[in-house]
């Protein structure tokens, strides 16, 4: 078997193993506090995990239809409606996928192919740009400066030519936690609505806003809503990323084309998961609580490193916040977030690891999804720095 030569033809030569595992390795080698990964530390609700016993001991243990449970589909697009004021059809316009991820990798498939332009808006996570790249479509890049992270919807605009088939946006971002405001969903939209262009709108963190701020859905947008196939994430919501559920939402003519994708990528998702959130999330306080839980925990960790040498802008959404280490030195942020993890027993994630070229910006991302003794522990460590 002559490897090398399969080996040479890599269809992602560049592929390296993640930061995320990288640094989960090296956390766990060296016993430090992991402020890295983006998964809480502390249980999910028992409700939800007994749902799941229930499901399985009524013997919903086989195949789930194609495009999801039906209930779960159900109760998903009444959410939507509610939230956002559009409805989605069950029957053809929700599917339920194996995570955001699957739900991205399959409409990146579905509608990306050789020469295609797809806009990546940096820092990005991760597994845009490799699905692209998989297709045959080139990523076009547009890095965003620290520490404000915000588009320029002018620079944006020159990204587009006739090539450019899709457009990626995450809201609330990982990693930098701003969020898109309705001002600019509403110039996206203006710009997007002479084109043929998709959305992919990466909206994993939807429940995850501070400060009373609104998530601005592309579901809200009547034009948007027309081109956007819109991810979600039940791991992110419910506190069980292990579980790797999660949906799409897109209009019948898009998601027809995804769900040819689909069934033959995954074809269906875990049948007593899909059964127990289909019941779960029929009490709205599961996943609308989410906010203050979270702001609660931002506030904390906030708080407690006002002493330190960091500087910030507080998250506006998702479970991350950005730590500015210049003023405590100026290695890369590789190196540093090495240090922090042998030295001083914190992990927490190099950011150029998210940017175009690997720019240093001298900004480490922190997870605060962790237990309250977590982030004291987190907390003394980095004000002693
Ligand atoms: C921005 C973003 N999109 C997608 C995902 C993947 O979500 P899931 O675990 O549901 O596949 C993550 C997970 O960290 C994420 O941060």
């Amino acid at each position: 078997m002559d490897y090398k030569s399969l080996i040479d033809a890599s269809k992602l030569p560049d592929v390296k193993t993640t930061i995320f595992t990288t640094i989960g390795n090296l956390a766990r080698k060296n016993n430090a506090i992991d402020l890295s990964q983006g998964f809480p530390n502390f249980e999910a609700d028992p409700k939800l995990t007994s749902l799941v016993s229930q499901a399985l001991n009524n013997g919903h243990n086989q195949y789930a239809p194609m495009q999801g449970y039906y209930g779960l589909r159900e109760i998903i697009s009444h959410k939507i409606t509610s939230l956002h004021q559009h409805t989605y059809h069950p029957e053809n316009e929700v599917t339920i996928t194996v995570g955001a991820t699957e739900a991205i990798f399959t409409a990146i498939t579905a509608f990306v192919g050789k020469g295609d332009e797809v806009i990546v808006i940096n820092p990005a996570y991760d597994c845009y740009e490799p699905a692209i790249v998989l297709n045959g479509g080139v990523p076009v890049y547009l890095q965003l400066d620290a520490p404000e992270y915000k588009i320029d919807w002018t620079t944006f605009k020159k990204k587009i030519t006739d090539k450019t088939k899709m457009v990626i946006i995450n809201t609330p971002h990982n990693p930098s936690g701003t969020i898109l405001t309705k001002w600019d969903m509403e110039k996206l939209e203006a710009i997007l609505k002479p084109t043929n262009i998709i959305l992919l709108s990466d909206e994993v963190y939807e429940h995850i806003v501070f400060d009373g701020r609104e998530h601005e859905s592309a579901s809200r947008f009547s034009d948007l809503v027309n081109r956007s196939i819109v991810c979600a994430s039940f791991g992110k919501t419910f506190h069980v990323t292990g579980w790797k559920v999660g949906y799409c939402v897109a209009p019948p003519e898009l998601m027809s084309e995804f769900r040819k994708v689909h069934q033959f990528n995954v074809f269906c998702v875990d049948h007593p998961v899909q059964r127990a959130l289909a019941c779960y999330l029929k009490n709205a306080s599961h996943y609308l609580e989410l906010n203050d839980f979270y702001q609660k925990k931002r506030d904390f960790f906030l708080d407690g490193i006002k002493s330190s040498k960091f500087k910030c802008k507080p998250s506006q959404g998702t479970y991350f916040q950005l730590l500015d280490y210049i003023n405590l030195t100026k290695e890369v942020d590789e190196v540093i977030g090495k240090r922090l993890i042998i030295e001083n027993k914190i992990a927490s994630i190099p950011i150029s690891s998210f940017n175009v070229d690997h720019r240093n910006d001298h900004m480490l991302r922190f997870c605060f999804a962790k237990k309250q003794e977590t982030l004291e522990k987190a907390v003394e460590i980095l004000c002693k720095l």
